[in-house]
C-alpha cells in the first residue's frame, strides 16, 4: 500500500507566476516535495479562449500525474483555475485545489463592507467567476472587476519598480477612486510581486488579498483534516520544475520569485 502522505503536491501554471503560489506553500509546508509544470511554449494564457484554457489544464495535469505520483494538485494560475477548477477533479484522483477558491474565501473572511474590487487577466475577468463564487458565499456584495492584461507581461520583463508599471498601474485602478471598495483581491499570479505599488495606488485601509497566501493556508488545513502532511518532517521536501520551452529563461525569471534560479527540465 502506498503511503499517500508521501507522495508530492503538483502544481500548474502557464509560466513563471504560480511560483508565488509554490514559494507560500513551501514556506508554509516545508517538508512536502512540490513537482511544479510551467506551459511556457503556451503562455500567455490571459487571452485565450475557456476552452484552449481548459485543453491545456487537462494535458498540463495528465503530464504531472505521468511524471510523479501526486496527494494533490494545486491549479497555481488564476486563468487556468477560471476555466478548470470544475473539471479537472473529474480527472484526478485525489483532491484539487484552485487560487480562486482559495482567494474567494478569504475576502468572504476578510471584508467588512462587502465593497470589494477583483484584478486579474482579461480571460479571467471575462469568465465572470469572480462575481459569481463570491455572490455565492455574500449575494448583496458589491464586486468590481478590473481586466488588467499589460500587467502579467511586465512582470515577466521584471519592470517591477518601474515608472511605467506605475503608470499602468494607476489608469487600471482608476475606476476605483469614485468606489468605496474595502477589499482588494490580486486575481492573477504575478500581482503579488507588484503588491506594493499597487498598495500605493489605494487607500490605506482596503486591505490586499493574495491568493497566493490564501492557497497555502487552505492546504495547510486540508492536510491536518486528512492526515496528508508527509510524516518525515526531519528532511526538507524536494522541489522538482518542469517546463514546456526554454528552461534557461524560466530559470533566470524564477530568481525573482524564489530567490534562486532553479534547475528546470524540459517536459
Ligand atoms: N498565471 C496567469 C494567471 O494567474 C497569468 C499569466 C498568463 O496570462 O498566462 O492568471
Amino acid at each position: 500500500v502506498t503511503d499517500r502522505s508521501s507522495l508530492a503536491i503538483g502544481f500548474l501554471d502557464s509560466g513563471v507566476g504560480g511560483l508565488t503560489v509554490l514559494r507560500e506553500v513551501a514556506a508554509t509546508l516545508p517538508h512536502e516535495h512540490l513537482i511544479y509544470f510551467g506551459d511556457t511554449a503556451r503562455m500567455p494564457y490571459g487571452e485565450k479562449s475557456s476552452a484552449e484554457v481548459l485543453r491545456y489544464s487537462v494535458e498540463n495535469a495528465k503530464f504531472l500525474m505521468q511524471k510523479h505520483p501526486l496527494k494533490l494538485l494545486v491549479i497555481a494560475c488564476n486563468t487556468a483555475a477560471a476555466h478548470s477548477q470544475h473539471q479537472l477533479p473529474l480527472h484526478c484522483p485525489f483532491p484539487v485545489i484552485g487560487v480562486i477558491e482559495a482567494g474567494v474565501e478569504s475576502v468572504v473572511r476578510e471584508t467588512t463592507g462587502q465593497q470589494i474590487a477583483v484584478l486579474g487577466t482579461r480571460s479571467t475577468i471575462r469568465s465572470g467567476i469572480y462575481e459569481r463564487e463570491i455572490l455565492k458565499r455574500l449575494p448583496k456584495a458589491n464586486v468590481t472587476s478590473i481586466a488588467c492584461p499589460l500587467l502579467a507581461p511586465l512582470v515577466e520583463e521584471h519592470f517591477i519598480n518601474h515608472e511605467a508599471t506605475k503608470l499602468i498601474i494607476r489608469e487600471y485602478l482608476a475606476p476605483l477612486k469614485h468606489q468605496k471598495i474595502d477589499t482588494l483581491l490580486l486575481g492573477c499570479t504575478h500581482y503579488p510581486l507588484l503588491r506594493h505599488l499597487i498598495a500605493d495606488e489605494l487607500n490605506k485601509d482596503i486591505v490586499i488579498v493574495d491568493s497566493a497566501k490564501s492557497c497555502a493556508e487552505k492546504i495547510e488545513i486540508l492536510f491536518k483534516n486528512n492526515d496528508l502532511s508527509r510524516f518525515d518532517s526531519k528532511t526538507i521536501g524536494q522541489q522538482t520544475f518542469y517546463v514546456s520551452d526554454d528552461p534557461q529563461r524560466f530559470s533566470l525569471s524564477a530568481k525573482s520569485y524564489l530567490g534562486f534560479a532553479p534547475n528546470i527540465a524540459l517536459a
